[in-house]
């Protein structure tokens, strides 16, 4: 699989697709078990895919033994049997609902040395914003980060769910990496305004949900009975409206002899490509046979007439991307705190 320099030649060398680990256990239905998820990752590595994603927010509760199970623990158990140098870990703080304090300072360091932990490993490679704190000037925010790397604790930073305006201040303090934010054949707004600055300032990009939260595959026949449920585009009759759209898209990769899933991973590489800025998507699976199709997405071929067809199945989207609270720390909406003048 092709390798891609997020942030240029001094970031980090990841797969052309990586993989998100978080519905492994929570969210997305139960959680797997630990040594299904070790073969899972494991078979991801060998199918050319080295960038794994997670989260501090990713923790959740197991449904029957009631322990937390933390996302990024499992992700270090995985690493630990696999080998620390095959894979790139990226991992997040915060989050709205993880924020126990101030996305800067101790605070920050402290949460960055319990994920390290969790991870057992002595570096982050890619750390991440998760939201912005809109109490704390993004300068601070990124000053503690750029500590963290001169501490050697984190190799790049990413911010997700940041706007423009916050990506070009966070990149005058230290150089951002990549900026993680949902991107797939049902969501574009990104296109107009993030991926401009992106392209402006060399910085990648991860698109989460790239598959639109499993509802961009040939497998959602129904709405989803978990965490999505919550999201207006897969509800009752905007759920029914958008299975129409996506009768194209599915017609489309039929022809193509590929999976839904994968036609719509190649749109993401074709449309990247098109708009100038590195693309690598973290599709999260929980099944060994859907992450190897994944990853073969990449050999997908996508002509330009294709693009231009797949660019306009979604136009008459029904429904936002978010719930209401969701979308409260998207960046969109979120407001940063303005440094206060020196002196
Ligand atoms: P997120 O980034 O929020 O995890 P996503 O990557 O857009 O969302 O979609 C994840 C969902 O897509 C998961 O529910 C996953 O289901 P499985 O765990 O059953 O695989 C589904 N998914 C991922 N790859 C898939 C594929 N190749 N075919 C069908 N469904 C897939």
């Amino acid at each position: 699989m092709r390798r891609v320099n997020l942030g240029g030649s001094d970031g980090l060398e990841v797969s052309q697709c990586g993989m998100g680990v978080m519905s492994i256990t929570a969210f997305y239905g139960d959680p797997i078990p630990d040594e299904d998820a070790i073969e899972l990752i494991h078979k991801a590595v060998e199918s050319g895919c080295s960038f794994f994603d997670t989260a501090e927010a990713y923790v959740a509760q197991h449904p029957v033994t009631k322990e937390l199970l933390w996302n990024e623990e499992i992700l270090g158990k995985a690493v630990a049997v696999i080998g620390r140098d095959r894979v790139e870990i990226g991992t997040k703080f915060g989050g709205r609902s993880a924020m126990t304090g101030p996305a800067a300072g101790d605070h920050m360091k402290q949460a960055c040395h319990a994920a390290l932990k969790r991870l057992q490993t002595d570096t982050i490679d890619m750390y991440y914003l998760h939201r912005v704190d809109p109490n704390v000037p993004i300068e601070e925010t990124v000053g503690t980060m750029a500590d963290l790397v001169r501490e050697g604790a984190v190799k790049c930073i990413g911010l997700s769910e940041a706007s423009p305006d916050v990506i070009s201040r966070a990149h005058a303090v230290h150089p951002i990496a990549c900026v993680q934010q949902e991107w797939s054949l049902y969501t574009r707004d990104l296109e107009e305004d993030i991926v401009p600055v992106c392209r402006e300032l060399g910085i990648g990009i991860v698109p989460y949900s790239p598959l639109g939260r499993g509802f961009l595959s040939d497998d959602m026949v129904a709405p989803a009975n978990d965490a999505r449920q919550m999201f207006p585009r897969l509800m009752g009759n905007a759920f029914e409206a958008n299975k129409i759209l996506r009768a194209k898209v599915a017609a489309m990769a039929r022809d193509k002899g590929c999976h839904t899933a994968q036609l719509a991973l190649a749109w993401l590489w074709k449309q990247g490509e098109k708009l100038g800025v590195d693309v690598v998507p973290i599709p999260g699976t929980t099944k060994i046979r859907n992450v190897q199709s994944n990853c073969s997405a990449v050999d997908v071929p996508i002509s330009d007439v294709e693009l231009a067809e797949l660019s306009s199945a979604f136009d008459d989207v029904v429904g936002e991307r978010g719930f209401e609270q969701y979308m409260s720390s998207t960046y969109k909406v979120t407001t940063n705190a303005k440094e206060k003048p020196k002196g």
